[in-house]
């Protein structure tokens, strides 16, 4: 058996995933892709140019740890710009995606035997990492309710209990767009700051959303000694996720640790793709609002469609990211749902029960996608889904 004489922690890591169950279908022209968290966007050509340039340049060479310090600097004036509170450059640390980041923030925290809150519906990938490092993950669900999805900070304290390391969400959230209010991010600093536990942040989706500038952040109500740690990545608000670019926001105390942590694994995220993440801060408002745009006019779309097929329902229409995830009447099973609809309509979506119990009757659809595939797509969905 392939598995045989591998760490117990990689043997119990969930082998059902989106990749997997894409897998089949990848690169086949005939479906329509709605599966994944991405696009059909390419990345920006003044970002493009300026990778290129910068490796034509001669900037091939081994980075700094933390990242060019050039580059963190823009990081940090972007994200004082961005929030309430200044942010200095000990703070940032670029990686190679979120996801690295993620992993960055739950290496440091997390031993064997430790727990970690998940608020969900959740993107599955925290699970992974977390019993990857031989955690272990407890969910909290959010409630849904004609407002959307809102969380109760009580049921979150509820489950900790002295082997949880850290509580982890992501807001705007995958998959379902949920956005924390300023006053629930509070209450967890508060929950935080009493027991010791780390907050990590997801941010990746704060510039997608479709009332608002930028979301609630936590970096608007947190101190820099705060155990808070911020994740983000490039991959979305800049189209950016074949080049695996983000960065994690931690107390500056952290900062030769952190160093340290990114040698002993990837040793620095690519130098001259660096140089695209500048490009993308320093000449990149422009596309993020478009970016946004896109996904709002590809969120219409897909909801006036939903809206007219009687077996779905979705409470609220997401208000940020790239996301619709609803409700189906009648299904038993989301899995077999997303293969009948892949073989009959040629559709690719996600499975409920990959983001956590209680979504096993919701599907999710990325709609950031052009307007003319998604139409094609809702008008197979309207078929299969009668
Ligand atoms: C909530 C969330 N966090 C992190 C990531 C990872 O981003 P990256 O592509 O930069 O690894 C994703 C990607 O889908 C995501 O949805």
């Amino acid at each position: 058996m392939a598995l045989d004489g591998v760490r117990n922690q990689i043997r119990s890591i969930p082998l059902e995933n989106i990749a997997a169950l894409a897998k089949s279908a990848f690169n086949n022209k005939e479906i329509i892709p709605l599966w994944f968290g991405e696009g059909d966007v390419t990345t920006p050509e003044f970002i493009g140019r300026a990778i290129y340039d910068a490796m034509l340049a001669g900037n091939t060479f081994y980075s700094h740890q933390n990242g060019i310090p050039e580059f963190r600097q823009i990081m940090a004036d972007y994200l004082t710009g961005l929030n309430a509170a200044p942010v200095e450059m000990a703070r940032i640390t670029v990686t190679s995606g979120g996801m690295p980041a993620i992993m960055l923030a739950v290496q440091l925290t997390v031993n064997a035997g430790d727990n970690v809150i998940i608020i969900d519906p959740v993107w599955p990938n925290i699970t992974g990492i977390v019993q990857m490092v031989g955690g272990q993950t407890r969910s909290v669900r959010m409630d849904l309710t004609d407002d959307g999805w809102i969380l109760d900070v009580e049921k979150v304290a509820a489950a900790c209990d002295g082997r949880t390391k850290a509580i982890f969400f992501a807001s705007p959230g995958n998959p379902t767009g949920a956005v924390l209010s300023v006053e629930v991010q509070k209450q967890l600093l508060d929950l935080g700051r009493k027991t010791g536990i780390w907050i990590i942040s997801d941010e990746v989706y704060c510039r997608m959303s479709f009332d608002q500038i930028v979301v609630p952040s936590f970096l608007d109500i947190s101190e820099p000694e705060d155990r808070v740690l911020i994740v983000n990545s490039f991959s979305k608000s800049w189209s950016m996720t074949g080049s695996r670019l983000g960065w994690i926001v931690h107390p500056p105390s952290l900062e030769a640790t952190m160093a340290l942590m990114v040698q002993y694994t990837t040793s620095g995220t690519t130098t001259y793709l660096q140089y695209g993440g500048m490009a993308a801060i320093r000449e990149g408002e422009e596309f993020v609002k478009f970016m946004t745009g896109y996904c709002r006019k590809g969120m219409e779309i897909v909801c006036d469609a939903l809206d007219e097929i009687p077996r779905v329902t979705l409470r609220r229409r997401p208000t940020a990211a790239m996301y619709a995830f609803f409700e189906i009447d009648g299904m038993e099973d989301s899995k077999q749902a997303c293969l009948d609809i892949l073989e009959s309509s040629k559709v690719g979506l996600a499975p409920g029960y990959f983001f956590g119990k209680g979504s096993e009757k919701f599907l999710r659809l990325c709609f950031c996608r052009s307007p003319e595939q998604l139409q094609v797509a809702m008008e197979r969905l309207k078929a299969a889904l009668r």
